[in-house]
């Protein structure tokens, strides 16, 4: 892999003036935002601080909050496509409408922005279930808040895309770019009498690719391309551990990855913009000798330009308009295709990968000497940890390891190797696996059934039913996937790239 260099030498050709930022573009000119994600709360672990082994009443309460994610959406028919839709009493239930689940939990992927005058910092959350953008501000001290009374910059609307929002407009504080711009965002004040008000303050940034699930009628990414802040409607995800990563509106962080792999977090925070380079010509030359080495000549460099996609395998958009589904073409286990064209949700705030039941089974069948646990916890498998499945999963043609390393795989010393979620017990040889079975779709059946005969029925117990969610034979990859792999997910085209790294 030449492409740190080139990277360099592309960046020193073009803006030989601002070498700092601009190394951090892509190849090819248009703009790209970087931003720092980080998990809350620190990496996804199971076994509790010094131990190997797992927690599972902990495991338990993490899928519970995984699956009741994707139930606050229903599908309905418009026209004649199917689409994604707000349940209209979906989360909290006493502030209507409101589908955005809480601020600031533990475990969500989150990048930061500053906005207003002063700048005042907040942390979005991704939602790539969800696609507006807004600002939740509470009356607790918890999170991070915004608040209107201290902004010079704020200028207020009496629009309510939500019954507890304004759309007002601020400054928003772009990072990679360094520039300032005003953009109307959804102002979100919880009523005081609400349960929502007691939670943190924060923000989240929709992500997903629905125009029938927004009610503010534009994402943060459509605002940028309109107002031409990115040229290309593609955001893309990468993660460098279990805790760290980066998120790139308008193209993608490939080798701006390559390049802050071999520096030190210092530099990962100025992805973010945080800490501008006060002596850029310094702090490249610091970055350049040992990546220099590696270069090559001119010409390479102007083929790479207009090739932003190299690399990646692309899978088209499928199913009811509103997330990031997709025809995963196979899983692999030790090298033998065990399914076919398994349709997948892709959701990096996810810490498993999720399959129905049928496929949980088909997919540990192959796994030698792997069982279910039994209730309560017979969503989980064990495996021996002496002999842990090699996996893959195939996208776009293309196989991508599941688990076996890469950048970000920081399994070393959990036993099981990194299929491994810990060992069951103290002692044990067998270990927990990461692909958890998730029965949602077979409990919105039962509702649906319900709903027919006889409503209320107490029949929808324990994790719930998820009326209407489609999530019936439908996987979720989460965050396990992106340790090595990045991806990007194209709006215009309605479709999604991989590319292991
Ligand atoms: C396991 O996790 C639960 C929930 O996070 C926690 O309350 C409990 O203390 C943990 N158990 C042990 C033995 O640490
Ligand atoms: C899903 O939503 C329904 C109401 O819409 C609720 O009864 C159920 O408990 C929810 N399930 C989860 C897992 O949150
Ligand atoms: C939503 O609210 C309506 C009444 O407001 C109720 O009839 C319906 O059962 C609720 N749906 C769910 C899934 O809770
Ligand atoms: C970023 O922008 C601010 C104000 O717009 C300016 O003062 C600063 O020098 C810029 N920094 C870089 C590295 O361009």
């Amino acid at each position: 892999m030449h492409l740190p260099a080139i990277l360099i030498c592309t960046a020193a050709l073009l803006l030989p003036h601002t070498v700092s930022t601009s190394v951090l573009r892509s190849l090819d000119n248009a703009p790209v935002l970087h931003f720092t994600l980080a998990r809350r709360g620190g990496k996804f672990s199971p076994t509790e601080h010094e131990l190997d082994y797992v927690n599972m009443t902990y495991l338990s309460q993490e899928l519970e909050k995984t699956e009741s994610r994707f139930n606050l959406t229903q599908r309905e028919v418009m026209g004649n496509k199917l689409v994604r839709k707000a349940k209209s009493n979906g989360s909290g239930g006493d502030e209507k409408g409101l589908t955005m689940g809480d601020a600031a939990t533990d475990g969500i992927w989150y990048a930061k922005i500053n906005i207003g005058d002063p700048p005042q910092e907040i942390e979005m959350d991704l939602n790539m279930l969800f696609p507006d953008f807004y600002v939740i501000t509470t009356t607790s001290r918890k999170g991070s808040k915004y608040d209107d009374y201290f902004s010079k910059s704020i200028q207020k609307s009496l629009d309510r895309p939500y019954p507890t929002c304004f759309l007002p407009s601020e400054l928003f504080h772009l990072p990679t770019v360094n520039t300032s711009l005003r953009l109307p965002f959804a102002l979100c004040r919880p009523s005081k009498f609400g349960l929502h008000t007691l939670g943190a303050s924060g923000s989240t940034l929709g992500l997903a690719p629905s125009e029938h699930l927004s009610r503010t009628g534009s994402s943060f990414l459509k605002l940028l391309l309109d107002r031409e802040v990115v040229k290309r409607p593609v955001f893309s995800l990468m993660l460098i551990n279990g805790q760290e990563g980066v998120l790139s509106i308008g193209g993608t962080a490939a080798h701006a990855i390559d390049m802050v792999m071999s520096q030190t977090e210092t530099e990962l925070d100025r992805l973010g913009g945080k800490e501008i380079v006060e002596k850029p010509k310094v702090e490249s030359e610091k970055i350049l000798p040992p990546l220099a080495k590696r270069g090559r000549t001119g010409k390479g460099i102007v083929s790479r330009q207009t090739n932003w996609e190299e690399g990646f395998a692309w899978s088209g958009v499928q199913g009811a308009d509103g997330w990031w589904q997709l025809l995963m073409r196979g899983v692999w286990v030790d090298g033998s295709r065990v399914l076919r064209n398994q349709a997948v949700v892709i959701d990096i705030n996810s810490p498993f990968i999720l399959a129905p039941p049928l496929a949980t089974k088909a997919f540990y069948a192959s796994v030698s000497g792997s069982r279910p646990l039994p209730p309560p916890v017979s969503n989980f498998y064990v495996f021996p940890c002496l002999n842990p499945p090699k996996l893959h999963f195939e996208f776009g043609g293309n196989m991508f390891p599941f688990m076996q390393g890469g950048r970000g795989a920081e399994w070393s010393g959990i036993p099981g190797g990194k299929f491994s979620l810990g060992r069951l017990e103290a002692g044990s040889g067998y270990c927990v696996g990461a692909v958890v079975e998730t029965r949602m779709g077979i409990k919105e059946e039962r509702d649906e059934v319900v709903q027919n005969g006889r409503k209320g029925s107490r029949w929808i117990g324990g994790r719930g039913g998820l009326g209407g969610n489609g999530m019936r034979d439908v996987w979720v990859i989460g965050e396990g996937f992106f340790r090595g792999v990045g991806g990007v997910f194209d709006f215009k085209e309605h479709r999604v790239g991989f590319r292991a790294y």
